[in-house]
């Protein structure tokens, strides 16, 4: 159950505490932060309201920490991994319910967020020993001008202290993602969690306290992003950063110091489809990938891009199939949930507005209650509408037709966001040439895009991010390359 059990240490009244230096705390101020459920709309749970006072302890203990840990055997590090991923998946359910309150995820999609993230520590664990247990070893006379009396040892070094900062729709694996990469290759870490989805952060944090790491290793921060936003960002203290949410991305990367960013802040993922694409595909792909999780997903469809002589038999199917999503509480496993907050309820709506006033054809009537707004479709979107730029982030998705594919790749790539874009066609040539033309920073053949499985490299282009996530990625971002030259009084060769 959440906050009892193995998790009662971790709630103090009705205020969950924070965790620094190995254990759970309060906050001097006695201040706390609201989580409001986005289905009651009423207050859940609470979090520390951790001052910046606070923060500079914990960096510091982070930094202490770091040292040793950098020393502790990797099969050491893998094994309490796998330790934490075992303990994770054992509280899948109250976890689950976390997310459930805190984020509105369906039921079973919250309780599949946990698993997948167990399974991400445990395949970080096993390949952060393959590729930080090898270097290169370089000889000097393959470079002109030089004999072979150097030779290069390189190997992978940790960073230090890293600060992850994860967005509010994978509060959990989107924490992981940068906490075992993190750990693995020696580095200590800071957490700071989204408001909505701290609880269920605080939890997962707990089952790394279980598995038995170091004190002041692992550290989590919550608080209000006023108060200790911009300071974790800008603190002397962090040498790398993983960040995971929308534009304040671009702000955070401006202002961060000479460290390593990962950054990855949404996209507009385009679908395009061609003239003999198996429309029964493209239409199970859009409501997969557009409606999934309500649409709150950096790598939904944001926009069907679909060649004119398809396109009527393509929105009657998808239409059909909008028809059939449950709509309802996330406790009832519902496909179609409330969006995580009255403020992007809002947002949406104002983009559904826009393109009433515009023209765009509507396939259903635009409902909302609360949070809750019914999934829609718009056909005949037109460049001029905002929601043929704008990311939504919620249960509406844009139709616009085209007459050409490259009038569909123009579009995609007039777009600020790069993250992922999706093609359907039978003519693997076609789908080779549009994905090379496509500026994004994965596309998906026939599928909808996603960014698993967890292993696969996940990267944006222009303002969707920098650098590149999956789990080797990861790990290779947060070291540092060390080299050792060996230097020799005289050449020496292996044989002759
Ligand atoms: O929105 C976060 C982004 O990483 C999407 O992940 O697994 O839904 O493709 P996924």
């Amino acid at each position: 159950m959440v906050g009892t059990g193995v998790f009662a240490e971790i709630l103090d009244g009705d205020v969950y505490k924070y965790y620094g230096d190995g254990e759970w705390k309060k906050c001097a101020s006695g201040k706390s932060v609201a989580i409001i459920n986005p289905t009651t709309r009423k207050t859940q749970y609470k979090v520390q309201a951790c001052s910046q006072e606070e923060v500079n302890k914990v960096m510091e203990i982070a930094k202490a920490a770091q040292k040793s840990w950098a020393k502790t055997p990797l099969w050491k590090r893998a094994e309490l991994l796998h330790k934490a991923a075992a303990i994770l998946k054992e509280h899948k359910f109250p976890i689950a319910e976390c997310l459930v309150k805190e984020i509105a995820k369906p039921a079973k999609d919250s309780v599949t967020e946990v698993v997948r993230s167990g399974d991400l520590v445990s395949y970080c664990a096993e390949e952060g020993v393959r590729i930080l247990g090898e270097g290169k070893f370089l000889v000097s006379d393959s470079f002109p001008g030089n004999e072979r009396t150097k030779y290069c040892l390189t190997s992978k070094i940790p960073l230090g202290v890293v600060l992850a900062i994860p967005p509010f729709n994978y509060p959990v694996n989107l924490a992981v993602s940068k906490i075992a990469p993190a750990l693995i290759a020696g580095n200590s870490l800071v957490l700071k969690p989204p408001t909505q989805g701290a609880v269920s952060c605080l939890h997962m944090v707990h089952c790394f306290h279980l598995a038995g790491f170091p004190k002041g290793l692992i550290n989590c921060v919550t608080g209000k992003g006023s108060e200790i936003g911009d300071f974790l960002t800008m603190h002397p203290g962090v040498n790398c950063i993983s960040f995971t949410g929308g534009d304040t991305g671009i702000a955070i990367s401006k202002k961060a110091g000479m460290i390593p960013l990962q950054m990855e802040l949404g996209g507009k993922d385009a679908c395009i489809v061609l003239e003999d694409a198996d429309l029964d595909l493209v239409a199970s792909n859009i409501i997969k990938g557009g409606f999934s999780y309500s649409g709150q997903r950096c790598t939904a469809v944001k926009v069907v891009l679909v060649m004119e002589s398809v396109a009527d038999a393509l929105v009657e199917k998808v239409k059909a199939k909008v028809a059939k999503l449950t709509v309802g509480p996330p406790e009832e496993d519902s496909d179609i949930t409330p969006v995580v907050s009255e403020s992007s309820a809002n947002f949406i709506e104002g983009l559904v507005k826009d393109a009433k006033e515009k023209g765009a054809t509507f396939c259903q009537p635009y409902k909302r209650e609360g949070n809750l707004i019914w999934p829609l479709l718009l056909d005949h979107v037109r460049p001029d509408m905002r929601i043929a730029w704008e990311e939504p982030f919620g249960p509406v998705l844009p139709v616009i037709r085209i007459n050409s594919v490259e009038e569909g790749i123009h579009h995609c790539n007039a777009s600020n966001f790069g993250l992922q874009g999706c093609v359907f066609t039978r003519d693997i040539n076609k789908a080779m040439l549009i994905s090379d033309a496509m500026e994004t920073g994965t596309v998906q053949i026939n599928s909808a895009p996603a960014r698993g499985p967890d292993h696969f490299p996940f990267q944006g282009i222009k303002d969707s991010g920098i650098g590149s996530q999956g789990i080797t990625n990861s790990i290779n971002m947060m070291t540092k390359i060390k080299s050792t030259v060996i230097n020799l009084p005289t050449p020496t060769y292996t044989t002759g």
